[in-house]
């Protein structure tokens, strides 16, 4: 996906995966900087770790306490800091920062909106899962304005506690920690849960508890399989569907973009990723 945008960017430039031992991250970001890489993707747990280790904070990455994206700064004779992607000469400064940014968060929403089309403020929701993914996805859907949102998780006590962050700071938003009562419409139904991932899985919630019909639209963050046991039930239920590879790509997009400066080619790098993930072209 990266390289295709890269490519389609005109800009001499690779993107490389690196495997690196969580306890060699400060080394791993330290020779990355050396080198004067443009930029750097995290992943799990590392974006999480990353937070201890670069020299700046982008609010967004504070906010939702991981960094996802490394964006690296070279300082001028005058002071100023220009992105290293940026620069027309990046071997000519005086130091290098790193800067930490999280495009995860908003790429839930984009895919949220443009994947099934639809509004969020005023909705009613039901979130299934309060891992980091449900975490980051309930403060985005209180940060949208929903007007309800039911957070549905094994364990209590993690969905208690983001009820409690989304009160401090969306007093508006109705939390329920239970499912809707029968018969109540819902506009999004969302599975943050990790079940899905195996053909063998569980579904993510209880059919006797909460029925698709009354349910608009349903996003299943995994997409792979590119239809889960979750999405194939809503299809059959004539919901609204959609996978994760949207959240996928636009957290990519919105990295090229922070280390480019410039709109990233989005129609080439989901052609890619759709390629790439499922072996075959989109239907886009
Ligand atoms: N599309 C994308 O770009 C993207 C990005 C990030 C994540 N994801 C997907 O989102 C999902 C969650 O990721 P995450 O990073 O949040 O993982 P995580 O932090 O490990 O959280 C896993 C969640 O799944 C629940 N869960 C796991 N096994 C379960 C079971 N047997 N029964 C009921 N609940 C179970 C956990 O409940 P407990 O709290 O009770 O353990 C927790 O809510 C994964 O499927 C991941 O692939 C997709």
């Amino acid at each position: 996906m990266q390289n295709a945008g890269i490519a389609d960017m005109g800009l001499n430039w690779r993107y490389l995966a690196f495997d690196v031992a969580p306890e060699q991250l400060d080394l791993a970001l330290a020779g990355a900087r050396s080198m004067r890489f443009v930029g750097l993707n995290l992943t799990v747990p590392h974006k999480l770790l990353a937070l201890d280790w670069v020299d700046e904070v982008d609010p967004a990455a504070r906010e939702w306490g991981a960094v996802n994206t490394i964006r690296f700064e070279g300082q001028t004779s005058g002071g100023e800091w220009v992105p290293v992607g940026q620069a027309e000469d990046p071997t000519g400064f005086e130091s290098i920062r790193s800067v930490g940014f999280n495009t995860d968060a908003d790429a839930i929403l984009r895919s949220i909106k443009e994947d099934l089309e639809m509004g969020l403020k005023g909705s009613k929701c039901v979130l299934l899962g309060a891992g980091g993914a449900g975490r980051v996805a309930a403060m985005k859907l209180a940060s949208a304005k929903v007007s309800r949102l039911h957070l549905i998780n094994r364990t209590l006590s993690k969905s208690e506690a983001v009820a409690r962050d989304i009160q401090a700071k969306y007093p508006d938003v109705d939390i329920v920690l239970d499912y809707p009562r029968h018969g109540d419409s819902i506009d999004l139904l969302l599975n943050a849960t990790s079940l899905g991932l195996k053909t063998s899985d569980d579904l993510p919630l209880d059919l006797e508890a909460i029925n698709l019909r009354n349910v608009d639209s349903v996003y299943d963050m995994i997409y792979q399989p590119a239809e889960t046991a979750l999405l194939q039930a809503a299809r059959a239920s004539g919901c609204r569907t959609a996978n994760g590879l949207g959240m996928l790509l636009y957290q990519g997009t919105a990295a090229l973009e922070i280390w480019t400066g410039r709109p990233a080619p989005t129609d080439v790098m989901r052609e890619a990723l759709h390629a790439h993930v499922y072996g075959k072209p989109s239907a886009h």
